[in-house]
């Protein structure tokens, strides 16, 4: 027994009725139990927490699409291991109904709280509402919902996605200060997709009082490299010239160098490029020059989202949102941070 059933049992009372009411009785004997036990000096000295006993996390994650999100899923799986929270994890594989079923299967298993990243910002009121009904606080990481119900989630922890559009389009504005025209291509995110929107977003309302950049060609490339590849070929073919490729995560961005290349052309040098996310691999190609900028966004939101998922099991507040810290790289930068990267 370990200090956290302790706090839950202590915890805010819940309506007696209630699935959470009588969890939190269980969890009042068990803590009762739990003074016992540390009372005669046994109590486990894990400074996690430990909800391992008695509390059970459903997670219902986008996909694998890109680095960012393989070094998401692994933090996550590892920092519910380190506190000893059993955790059941889902991939939708990109898609919005998986996603869907996964949720209303954490409901059936009556999971104490459900996480997820939302695939795309709309379409989620009806599951959301059904958790509501069963009692069980959600938590968004990573992506929000467009959601006029702010309390169908208990918080929402994840990136300002329009902050870093804005930073992207702020180098942009620097780089190309001399400059009297600049065509931009850019490689969108997931349609639909929070990060896709708000990057997009971001990055016009950076640049719209100069009218020297135009937006020649916009499309998605679904976060992926083959994608942003795939893209970058066409925006190519059809628009002899491109100064900046702003590319919405370094996956695409890396894709696309490959499309460069391939048409002759040097990445970085004969076209300017800026990315999101700052994985390893759009960091060595910000050291090697063939990326000029990186505007970070850290998929490490375990730590915070164990904390935060003890929290709200336990019935305390939570802030509704919480802001993961973020910087952005120039090529000295990435080549200093690069040996201590851990994504
Ligand atoms: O939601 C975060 C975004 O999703 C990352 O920038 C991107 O790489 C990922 O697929």
């Amino acid at each position: 027994m370990n200090r956290f059933a302790l706090t839950r049992g202590l915890g805010a009372a819940a309506p007696t009725g209630s699935r959470r009411g009588r969890v939190r009785s269980v969890i009042g004997l068990a803590a009762a139990g739990a003074v016992l036990f540390t009372m005669s000096g046994c109590a486990s000295s894990g400074g996690s927490g430990g909800g391992a006993d008695s509390l059970t996390v459903g997670f219902a994650q986008v996909g694998a699409e890109s680095a960012w999100r393989t070094a998401n899923t692994k933090d996550i799986q590892e920092s519910f291991k380190t506190a000893d929270i059993p955790l059941k994890f889902s991939d939708a594989q990109g898609k919005q109904e998986n996603q869907i079923k996964a949720i209303r299967s954490y409901i059936q298993q009556k999971v104490d709280v459900i996480a997820f990243s939302p695939v795309v910002e709309s379409g989620w009121d009806t599951v959301l509402n059904e958790a509501k009904d069963a009692d069980i606080p959600v938590v968004l990481t990573d992506r929000s919902v467009d959601s006029s119900d702010d309390s169908l989630y208990k918080s929402f922890l994840g990136s300002d996605f329009v902050a870093e559009g804005e930073k992207a389009g702020e180098w942009a504005k620097t780089e190309f200060a001399d400059a009297t025209a600049v065509n931009v291509v850019e490689l969108q995110g997931t349609t639909g997709a929070a990060p896709a929107n708000d990057r997009a977003k971001g990055f016009r309302t950076a640049i719209e009082g100069d009218s020297k950049f135009k937006i020649i060609a916009s499309q998605t490339g679904d976060f992926t490299r083959a994608g942003g590849k795939q893209v970058m070929e066409a925006f190519l073919k059809s628009n002899p010239k491109i100064d900046l490729l702003y590319a919405h995560n370094d996956d695409m961005g890396l894709g696309a160098i490959e499309a460069i290349e391939a048409a002759g052309l040097k990445p970085g040098v004969d076209i300017k490029i800026v990315t999101v996310d700052a994985v390893h691999d759009g960091m060595q190609a910000l050291a090697d020059g063939k990326i000029n900028f990186i505007v970070e966004c850290s998929p490490l939101l375990g730590g915070q989202l164990v904390d935060i998922v003890k929290k709200v099991a336990a019935g305390e507040t939570v802030d509704k949102r919480i802001v993961t810290e973020e910087t952005t790289f120039t090529q000295d930068q990435a080549k200093a941070a690069l040996p201590d990267r851990k994504y």
